[in-house]
């Protein structure tokens, strides 16, 4: 379970997703507060981080206490992914990932994210030149293929070993399937059975136990939690306790739950102004409180906050107003 991307050792090998509109600074923090050994940011565009001029506000924003942390970045022409992975580099990154998953079709349409999988030789292309351009850890987080007719996982991962990537992290969907049915772990298992460098697995861990079994039965280096985090970043602590041999602590109170919520907010506000915080605070309260019992009546006034002041006043009285159980 000791995974080592390079000169970074991440003990156990458990990692925060990259999820964009999720995994920002203020999520980050939560997550490495509760344990997560290792995070990545939301995906960057390489292009417009180019042309930014580097001037890229929240989404290029971190502290040290998220170290170690990959930055992800997307695009398609290699001189460009080198030239963003340089900037990132330099502010600061400790590893640069690229991303070869997207499904978005805005993405996908210009052959980015998911659409790599489809050109392998472009792939290698963009590793080597990337490796080349930076001197810390480059990272290739893929999909499984592109649909399940061309499942070339192994393939691409080969490439990506032999053009010097570190890492390789797999979410055992295709891009096809988007989010859709169960990740194939079959396919994290093949990558792992082919390949020297360490291998991530990726779909469908929402438990220690998943955790458990998804290292049991791929054999991967590590495992990267993405949406059975959002509103719970409590699952890092429970899996690492997990992993590491030591009991599951109990869950928290429902008080705590809405303490978590609050100072994520604080957070956010912090990064990016309140009345941008309090629309990205509309998803993240409720997935905080989802599966409490009179959850459903509660969210219709949260997906409209506009103020710290309002949602907190929203998730105390609901606090106070019932025997809620904590979600299992
Ligand atoms: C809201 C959201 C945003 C995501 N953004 C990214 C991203 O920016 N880069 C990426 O490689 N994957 C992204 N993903 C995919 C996740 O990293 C992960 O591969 C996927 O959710 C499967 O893992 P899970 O079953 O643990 O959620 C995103 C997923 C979600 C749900």
């Amino acid at each position: 379970m000791l995974l080592r991307i390079g000169s970074i050792t991440v003990q156990p090998g458990v990692a925060l997703a990259p999820m964009a509109g999720v995994g920002d600074h203020s999520f980050r923090v939560l997550a490495r507060e509760q344990g997560c050994p290792l995070v990545y940011t939301e995906m960057i565009s390489a292009k417009g981080l180019v042309m930014s001029g580097r001037r890229y506000g929240s989404l290029l924003y971190f502290t040290d206490r998220e170290r170690p942390i990959g930055f992800q970045l997307f695009g398609s022409e290699p001189a460009i992914m080198a030239e963003a992975a340089c900037i990132l580099e330099e502010h600061g990154a400790d590893f640069i990932d690229l991303n070869l998953g997207c499904p978005t079709p805005k993405i996908t349409r210009n052959s980015e994210g998911g659409a790599l999988m489809l050109n392998p030789s472009l792939c290698a292309k963009i590793f080597r030149t990337v490796v080349r351009a930076v001197s810390c850890p480059v990272t290739v987080k893929l999909r499984a293929g592109w649909d399940e007719k061309s499942v070339n996982a192994a393939e691409i991962a080969g490439l990506a070993e032999e053009s010097g990537i570190r890492a390789v992290a797999v979410h055992g969907r295709t891009v096809r399937q988007g989010y859709s049915g169960r990740a194939d772990w079959n396919v994290i298992r093949q990558v792992k059975s082919v390949l020297s460098i360490p291998v991530i697995g990726n779909g469908d861990v929402d438990s220690p136990r998943a955790a458990e079994d998804m290292f049991g039965y791929c054999g991967c280096d590590g495992v990267m939690i993405g949406r059975a985090a959002r509103g719970n970043p409590w699952i890092f602590r429970d899996v690492v306790s997990c992993l590491q041999g030591k009991k599951v602590p109990p869950p928290p109170s429902v008080a705590e739950i809405i303490d978590m919520a609050l100072k994520h907010f604080k957070l956010l506000i912090e990064l990016k102004g309140e009345p941008v915080a309090a629309r990205e605070m509309r998803r993240h309260a409720v997935w905080y409180i989802k599966g409490m019992k009179g959850a459903a009546a509660v969210r219709q006034r949260l997906i409209r906050i506009k103020s710290f002041n309002e949602a907190e006043k929203i998730l105390r009285d609901f606090a106070e107003a019932g025997e809620n159980p904590p979600p299992c």
